[in-house]
């Protein structure tokens, strides 16, 4: 399904994002996998090759490389894990981890995040990047859920989408991993992870999708586990009938590493590269295969091809992939890092507004919990990067902040807990009871203005991790708490945890994820009210274990994992069953405060092309600047088969000043409102009316409007609908075109060639002159060009309509892709 949307952000963004993307004069162009071009170049280069040679090209070697053929002029490729920082290279800087981006609800970010993990790649001369972690966070206990971009499909996909554009902008391939059903650790090199088709089509498999059709992806990772019987690395289904057929993956399949079982089946099935060496894929497996005829050359060619049209788009085989002037050390990178963190901290509870503090008021704040100090950077595994610099505590950030007028006072934690990364993650048996306070502790305890608690649990991949943060952390808190009701706990995770146990005694609640090496000063500044907390949940938090929908089926037994909650995956199951969570998805909370109204809606085109755009007034009301997460859920009209409660279909993170007020567009298609129909292997629509719900979370709507959906298109009340059969209006001529993004307006002149219903022309503008294409269709006419700023592509996309055809104006809205940024425009003919 191929998504093209757009939100509302402050005019600002678009300006300060190119302002913090440095000039790049060095960005290679990338060429696109279907190119003609990059396909003979490939197929040119492919035909010098000997059967040996592409043999040796199926398969890494040194752990992080492809095999080089010098003779043809094929470079070893470098690889590195991943999506929080090119670690395996040295230190390098370490973002926040990847719970933490979705948290931000903003694909603006995701893109800059992309993008300076770039320069860090390509100043290391990193090919390719192993990321980004795209499963559904499931369940909480998943080790590596921190890798991952939350529990809803349409979040993950936006922010994955902007973060591969960001990174491959910068001459760095993207590898979406780990395709597919990887959703927890627990026996993750054997399980078979049981999936309905239902759920694969609309849950699991969307983010992948969206990475291979709106990212242009140049790689995507096959799973170390078996998804319904078969290994995903040796998996038909998915590597050729989804991938290749269904989304027309022109890229390269590898595996995780190690994570290749077989040759034949492997190659029959899809899988390009093995990695990290050659157990299955070489010349002594491979040439008896071709000698009997179960594997043809054609087969071994298209395997090959892939890597080597890979090579050509992406200029590896042109240019050196070290760029030495990027610094190893960059402060651009660091700034990012910090941004994400300070969008991503979510509050979840501000009793009597404990938060923001106020160094004025304050004589002394005791700091405990095993995260203070040393700073918890990530989680652990393959994606833990090793700073640039000695990373930030929050015991550091807070006596930063807190100023030298108030005393901070630290007590270490009493059990030996390690931080989050370092291997192995602790058994839930292995600490032995928590020792008493002592005396002076309680005093100052007591005595203390504020009390800051900086725990967590142990996440890393390989193991899944309790519900419960181990080593007595609740009862410490607990504790803690009744010694002084003024206590913030901050909160280090990838994914919810146990709190029933002590949220009701605690103050302040602010959930931190994994800040990366500067993180913590966010935090810091967040609680001392110098940034406004604007983060959302990207999952449903829980109050028990036993509410979330893979309680009872996970992780498994018998080697199988049955998802048995179908598509009532995360809030879906919460809404479905009635079930009331801690803190719902895509809630956060503010030191300002935000009203949504007047929502109206849209609608133009016609069926499959129909364009449903639902706009909603957002203001600051409070005294603060701030930024609110405008959400859209849409709830479905009765159909054949079970229907989820609502889904989020589209966002926009809105950044206001005290007093200001926006109006959001959100756009919708006809697939956002579409079910997958399995025994049909179609995606549907029913006739019906549909809900729009706009909120600040699931469980927070504050507008709703009715959609009609008709088999036959019909014009609805208070919609603008265009008339059915219009032949396609006369666009031909000259325009002057007013866009407005933000309260600024661009003014631009365009010359519009008209062929049958294909638009061509240019845009002159005050920065120059554009050329676009477009399309006609009926009454609406939609258009793009192409802009470079700050050393960023993007996109302006521009779709409008004629109220009624052959008048001499028409108006609509306009999309700054990548970061999402709307506006609208209005075009009067000369
Ligand atoms: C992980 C991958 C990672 C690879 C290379 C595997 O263990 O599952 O995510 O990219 O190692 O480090």
């Amino acid at each position: 399904m191929k998504r093209h949307r757009s939100c509302l952000a402050a005019a600002a963004a678009l300006l300060l994002l190119a302002a913090a993307v440095p000039l790049a004069a060095h960005v290679p162009p990338t060429q696109p996998l279907d190119s003609p071009a990059v396909n003979a170049r490939a197929e040119a280069l492919l035909r010098q090759l000997s059967t040996t040679e592409k043999i040796y090209l199926l398969s890494g070697y040194d752990f992080m490389f492809t095999h080089p053929i010098p003779a043809h002029g094929i470079p070893a490729l470098k690889m590195s894990d991943a999506s929080v920082g090119v670690r395996v290279w040295g230190p390098s800087t370490a973002y926040p981890a990847s719970a933490a981006l979705a948290a931000t609800w903003d694909p603006a970010l995701a893109y800059r995040e992309g993008h300076s993990l770039g320069r860090d790649a390509r100043a290391r001369g990193v090919n390719f990047v192993l990321g980004p972690g795209m499963d559904i966070v499931r369940e909480p206990q998943n080790g590596r859920n921190f890798e991952y971009l939350g529990e809803d499909p349409e979040l993950a996909s936006r922010m994955a989408v902007a973060w591969i554009r960001g990174l491959q902008d910068e001459g760095v391939a993207a590898v979406a991993k780990h395709y597919a059903g990887n959703e927890q650790e627990t026996h993750r090199g054997t399980i078979n992870s049981v999936i309905s088709r239902r759920a694969l089509e609309e849950i699991y498999l969307a983010p992948f999708r969206a990475a291979v059709e709106q990212g242009h992806v140049m790689a995507v990772m096959a799973a170390y586990n078996k998804v319904n019987g078969l290994y995903s690395s040796a998996n038909p289904y998915l590597l050729t009938t989804m991938l290749r057929r269904q989304w027309h993956f022109r890229g390269v399949a590898m595996s995780d590493w190690g994570g290749t079982h077989s040759t034949l089946p492997s190659l029959l099935a899809g899988l390009d590269l093995e990695m990290p060496t050659n157990q299955y894929y070489n010349a002594r497996a491979i040439y008896p295969l071709l000698g009997s005829g179960e594997l043809t050359m054609a087969n071994i060619n298209r395997h090959v091809l892939r890597l080597l049209r890979v090579m050509v788009a992406m200029r590896f085989l042109d240019r050196a992939q070290k760029i030495a002037s990027i610094p190893l050390i960059d402060p651009t990178s660091a700034a990012t890092a910090e941004q994400v963190e300070s969008e991503a901290v979510v509050l979840l509870k501000n009793r009597d507004a404990i938060l923001p503090l106020r160094a004025a008021g304050l004589h002394s704040i005791v700091v405990v919990g095993p995260d203070a100090t040393p700073a918890v950077t990530g989680g652990g595994g393959s994606s833990f990067t090793t700073p640039n610099i000695a990373p930030v505590s929050l015991l550091a950030a807070v006596r930063q902040a807190a100023g030298p007028g108030v005393r901070v006072t630290y007590f270490s934690y009493p059990l030996p807990l390690r931080p989050p990364h370092m291997w192995p993650p602790p058994k839930a048996n292995s600490f032995g009871p928590l020792p008493p306070l002592p005396e002076a502790q309680q005093a100052a305890i007591r005595r203390a203005s504020v009390v800051i608690a900086a725990v967590g649990p142990r996440e890393s991949e390989g193991v899944d991790r309790p519900f419960r943060m181990p080593a007595h952390q609740d009862q410490y808190l607990r504790q803690v708490a009744a010694l002084n009701s003024r206590t913030v706990v901050v909160i280090y995770a990838g994914a919810g945890v146990a709190m029933s146990a002590w949220i009701h005694q605690v103050a302040g609640l602010l959930y931190a994820w994994y800040p990366g090496e500067n993180g913590n000063t966010a935090v810091a500044k967040i609680l001392f009210g110098r940034l406004d907390p604007s983060g959302h949940l990207p999952d449903t938090f829980a109050q028990h274990w036993s509410d979330a929908p893979a309680f009872g089926h996970y992780p498994g037994h018998d080697g199988a994992v049955h998802f048995a909650e179908g598509i009532d995956v995360g809030y879906r199951w919460f809404d479905s069953k009635h079930i009331a969570p801690l803190f719902p998805f895509g809630f956060g909370l503010s030191y300002t405060a935000f009203r949504l109204s007047g929502l109206r809606v849209a609608s133009s085109g016609q069926g499959r092309h129909r364009v449903i755009t639902a706009s909603v007034r957002v203001s600051n009301t409070g005294r603060r600047a701030g930024a609110e997460v405008v959400q859209l859920y849409v709830r479905p009209a009765p159909a054949p088969v079970p229907r989820t409660f609502q889904q989020l279909r589209a966002f926009a993170r809105v950044a206001l000043a005290p007093g200001q007020s926006r109006r959001v567009a959100l756009h919708l298609h006809w697939n956002d409102f579409a079910y997958y129909d399995t025994p049909a292997h179609a995606w549907r629509v029913p006739a019906g009316d549909y809900q729009l719900a706009v909120g600040d979370s699931s469980r927070h709507i504050l507008q709703t409007a009715a959609v009609h959906w008709n088999p036959v298109e019909r014009v609805q009340a208070g919609m603008v609908a265009a008339a059915a059969n219009v032949p396609p209006v006369q666009v031909a001529g000259a325009w002057n075109i007013v866009t407005q993004v933000m309260g600024t307006s661009y003014p631009s002149t365009c010359s519009f060639q008209q062929n049958g219903d294909v638009l061509s022309g240019q845009c002159s503008t005050p920065s120059g002159e554009r050329p676009i294409q477009g399309r006609v269709r009926g009454a609406v006419v939609s258009w793009s060009t192409h802009v470079a700023q700050g050393g960023m592509k993007m996109t302006v996309a521009y779709s409008g309509q004629f109220t009624a055809p052959h008048q001499r104006r028409f108006q609509g809205a306009t999309t700054v892709l990548p970061m999402g940024i709307s506006g609208t425009f209005t075009a009067v003919r000369q």
